[in-house]
Formats: C-alpha cells, structure tokens, sequence
C-alpha cells in the first residue's frame, strides 16, 4: 500500500553533509529579499492521504480555513500514484473557487530525477490553472528533494510558461544551483545532521540550515521551514517502520520568533496534514485515509497552533520583528504530551519487536529521541493586555504566571490529571476552562505516544478524526481497550468556564 510518503526516508545519509558547512552561529546570513510586500506563507499538503475525496468541495474547508490565517498557497505534495491527477485537478478548482493559491510539490521519494520532461509536463498541465501560485509572473514549483534533477530540460518540457523554481535541494550536496530561482530547506527540526534526534556529539540546529540555505542562495529566494512538532511509531504492522522524534517541546513558538528576526521571502509551514509524523497544523477533520497514524493522532487535535501562528503570520508579512501588535483578541493555546515520558509501555507498546530497519529509522521501544521531550505543559499566551495565568496541572501544584501583554510561552511541570486554566485580569477572570484531555500514568493504546494534545482558551470547536481516518487505529495493537472512536467531549458554547472532563483513553 502507498502511505503518506515517508518524506524524511530520502534524506537519511544526505542531511550528515549538513554538518559539514560551516557553523556561523547567531551569524545570520543575509535576507534574501528587503521588500515587505513580496513575502508569503506556505503551508505542504499532503496529496497522498487524500485519495477518499470526492470532488472539490472536499477540499473547500482547507482551502478557506488555512486562507482565513493568512496562509497564501498549499505546496502540494505529489507522488505518481493513479489518483493524483484527479486529486489535483480538485485541489486547484477548489482553491480557485475559494480564493487561494496552489503549486505542485514533487515528492522525489516516488519521482525520478530522470524525468524532467514529465515533470515539466506535469507542470504545464495545472500551470495553467486559474489558482496556480504565480511569483514574480512566474509559474511556482517546488519539490521534496530532488537534487539531479536536469532543470534546464524541465523549463524546456513546460512549454508556454516560465518558472519559478524553488525546489528542496540540498547545497552541502554540491548541487548546481544556476538554474534554480530559490530553494526550500525541509529541516524544520534540531537535528543530529542525519534525521534524527540530536546526540551530544551531533547538534545541528535549524538555524544551522538557515545559514547553510541562505549562504549558498546569495539573492535567490530562501523558503525557511517552520514546523511545530514531529513524533513518529511506526513499528511491523507496516513495511516502512519509524520511530522517532525530533525535539519539538517550544519548538512551534520559538521558530516563529525566529523567523520574524531572519525575514526570508517565503515561508513553509511543515505540514498541513502529514499525520504520520505528527506535524500537522490543520484539522483532524479534514478528510483523509489512515495508514495506522490513527493510533496516535486520534484525540490529539493540533488546531490551537494554527490559531498561534495567526499574528506571526501578519507580523511576517509586514516585516515585523514581533507578533505583539498584531494580537487583538486575548487567546491562551496550550499543550502536551498525553503521559509522562518514563511510563513504562513495554509490555504492550507496537515497536518492541524487529521490524524492517533497511532505512535506519525504526528503534524499539521509546521513540529515538525521547529524552529530548520534557515533562511539561506548554502555555503560549496571546494578550492584548498584561494578564495572570493559572495553571493546574492535575496532581502537580497549581502554577502562577504573570504574563505581559503580547505573545511569550511559559512552561509548566506536567501532573497526571486533569489540565485546567484561569486568565485573569485586574481581579476578573478573562477565561477559564479544563482541557478535554487528561494526562494520564498509563499507555495511550498500549503505545508510546509523543504526539501533543493542543488546547485553547476560548476553546476551538470540536474536531473528531473522520472514519476514513480511523481505519486502521486497531491494526497491530497489543491492547483490546483501544477501540477506532474519537473519544474526547465537546467544549461547551460558552467558555468561561470551559470544558467538561473527558474521560482517560487506555
Ligand atoms: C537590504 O537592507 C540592508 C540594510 O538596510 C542593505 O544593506 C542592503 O543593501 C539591502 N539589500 C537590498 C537587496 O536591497
Ligand atoms: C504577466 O504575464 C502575463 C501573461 O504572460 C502578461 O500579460 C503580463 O503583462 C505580465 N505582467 C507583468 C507585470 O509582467
Ligand atoms: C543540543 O543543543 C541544544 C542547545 O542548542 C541543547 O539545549 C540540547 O540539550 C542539545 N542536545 C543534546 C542531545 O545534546
Ligand atoms: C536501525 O538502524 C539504525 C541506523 O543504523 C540504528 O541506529 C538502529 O539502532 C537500528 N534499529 C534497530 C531496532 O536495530
Ligand atoms: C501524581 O501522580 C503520579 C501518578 O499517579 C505519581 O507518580 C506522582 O507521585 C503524583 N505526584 C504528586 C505530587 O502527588
């Protein structure tokens, strides 16, 4: 079966050249465009789960939603599977009913870089389209890898259009660059120069590739990455086993911040709906097929980082170094892992047996990594105003913080229990409200589960996984108590107080 492509499979083994460039540090190489009014926000789209959709319309919720935060384009991720002609033909009539914009991602874990005429091809087929993202005039196309590609003869196979290629080669590769308009940086995570966690020995950091990327670009447009997790667990029940994490603790908030101080042209936001590793920004809901990442996904909305990203969006846009005065409602976005991390799942965890390691990402047991993640809530505070925030989180001791007007995240030690919060303002409570998830001293069906629950004050609306997206929760699961249903409660309409307890999932 074709899964979500395992996008991080194809650069084990090309990332260790990372570590070869030279370290600058805070030396921040230099923006790759001054003007304000030229940047965008992408967020990657995962084409490859989305084979149960059934017209246009299906793709209409993403479309507006992810428009609604200031996103202006899906990069659409492609393989070569025999839906994806008929899932692109609806993502880019949906975006052009709803007033967005789409470009083709090429996915070099399926596509060859023998085929630059296809590829071209393909191109000119949806380059024509009305919603198809043009920069500078230019047709906008970008890939995942791809380095080899015979660019030169793709332009030529795109007949009647020039381009805007932007793909994700890699420079520490020693890739031509001549023919290219800009690159993406696909590591959006700390990193040990080999995709996965870092080690004491091996410690890239995202800025690391920033200075990499935009050395080797000069004044061709820099696309940084920005992602706000990624946790992976898959063990034998599939043939691409993985199980790892990349650290992701404040990782969302801080990158952002980041970002506003680097100011690259364009932006991609790491991912859309890539539910398998656990990056996903968009709503559960929003329809998709399941290879097993049900297991740890259901449950776990993420929609309260989207909401996050909102001001730094804006604030990117203008050219702001801060998100603070783009803030114009108060807003608490919350999360955390489901247990704390020495739970001890053995007995019943997915990944305790070999499975196929040919890629080197499966380990046994506790995801590669783990020790990277804390025990902690982690609390990102959108205030129009100084406010005080109170934390309770379950049977730890109830935290309190004096947070100032503006984005900041603040930290708590995580208790097993119920989650629950109070924002206060000169003596009157702003919001209050429990989380619809507790921590729990057990194992999320039977599993080692890295994944984060995201909670906000005002609460967000419900988004339960759709059945499709369930289908194989149970497969390969060593408990019975698991069952393929959404099980979190529903926050009341208002939510001052918010919230009803949910009951633990085993
Ligand atoms: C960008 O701004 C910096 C600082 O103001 C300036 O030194 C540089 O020449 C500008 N670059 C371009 C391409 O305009
Ligand atoms: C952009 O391209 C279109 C069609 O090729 C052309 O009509 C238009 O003049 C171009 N605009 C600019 C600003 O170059
Ligand atoms: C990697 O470096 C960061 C600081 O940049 C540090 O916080 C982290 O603990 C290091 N990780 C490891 C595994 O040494
Ligand atoms: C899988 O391969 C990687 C890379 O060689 C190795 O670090 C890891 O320990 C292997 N996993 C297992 C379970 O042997
Ligand atoms: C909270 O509960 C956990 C799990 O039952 C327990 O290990 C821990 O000691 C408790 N902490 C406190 C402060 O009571």
């Amino acid at each position: 079966m074709r899964a979500t492509p395992f996008l991080l499979t194809a650069l084990s083994g090309l990332a260790s050249l990372v570590q070869a460039y030279p370290k600058e540090g805070s030396t921040l190489a230099k923006r790759a465009s001054n003007s304000t009014t030229d940047r965008l926000v992408f967020a990657h789209f995962m084409i490859g789960i989305t084979s149960n959709r059934n017209s246009a319309d299906d793709y209409d919720d993403d479309m507006k939603n992810a428009k609604a935060y200031g996103i202006d384009a899906f990069a659409l991720n492609i393989g070569v599977d025999p839906y994806t002609d008929q899932q692109l033909g609806y993502a880019y009539d949906s975006a052009a009913k709803n007033g967005m914009n789409v470009f083709i991602s090429f996915d070099f874990n399926w596509w060859s870089t023998s085929q630059a005429s296809e590829i071209g091809q393909k191109i000119a087929q949806y380059g024509v389209k009305p919603a198809q993202l043009k920069v500078d005039n230019k047709t906008f196309v970008s890939s995942f890898a791809g380095d080899g590609l015979d660019v030169a003869a793709m332009r030529t196979a795109a007949t009647g259009m020039e381009l805007f290629f932007a793909p994700n080669f890699h420079p520490e590769q020693g890739t031509d660059l001549t023919e290219v308009d800009g690159l993406l940086n696909w590591m959006a995570w700390p990193n040990d120069g080999n995709n996965k966690a870092p080690t004491a020995g091996a410690n890239v950091t995202v800025q690391a590739g920033d200075d990499a990327y935009t050395k080797a670009l000069g004044d061709k447009a820099y696309i940084a990455p920005a992602s706000a997790w990624f946790s992976t667990h898959f063990g034998p029940e599939v043939s691409y086993s993985k199980n790892w994490i990349f650290p992701s603790d404040s990782l969302w908030f801080d990158r952002w911040q980041e970002l506003l101080t680097l100011g690259p042209r364009f932006i991609e936001i790491v991912t859309w709906n890539d539910y398998g590793e656990s990056h996903y920004i968009g709503p559960l809901n929003s329809p998709h097929t399941d290879d097993g990442a049900s297991k740890w996904v259901n449950d776990m909305p993420h929609d309260g980082w989207l909401d996050m990203a909102k001001p730094f969006i804006a604030a990117f846009k203008d050219g702001a170094t801060s998100a603070d005065s783009y803030i114009t409602d108060d807003e608490l976005i919350y999360w955390y892992r489901p247990t704390p991390r020495g739970i001890d799942c053995d007995s019943t965890d997915t990944c305790m047996v070999t499975a196929n390691n040919d890629s080197g990402n499966y380990f046994m047991g506790r995801p590669n990594g783990w020790e990277d993640m804390q025990d902690s809530v982690f609390v990102v505070s959108l205030f129009t105003d100084d406010a005080t925030i109170k934390v309770t989180s379950g049977n730890g001791t109830a935290q309190t913080i004096d947070a100032k007007a503006g984005a900041s995240i603040h930290q708590v030690p995580m208790g097993v229990g119920e989650q629950s919060f109070t924002v206060t303002r000169s003596g009157t409570t702003v919001f209050s409200g429990k989380s619809l998830k507790q921590i729990i001293d057990g194992c999320v069906c039977g599993l080692y589960n890295f994944n984060a629950y995201v909670g906000s004050l005002p609460a967000g609306p419900s988004d339960p996984l759709q059945s499709a997206g369930l289908q194989s929760l149970t497969q390969g699961l060593h408990v019975s108590t698991c069952s393929a249903t959404p099980s979190l409660g529903t926050a009341p309409a208002s939510s001052t107080p918010a919230a009803v307890a949910a009951k633990p999932t085993n």
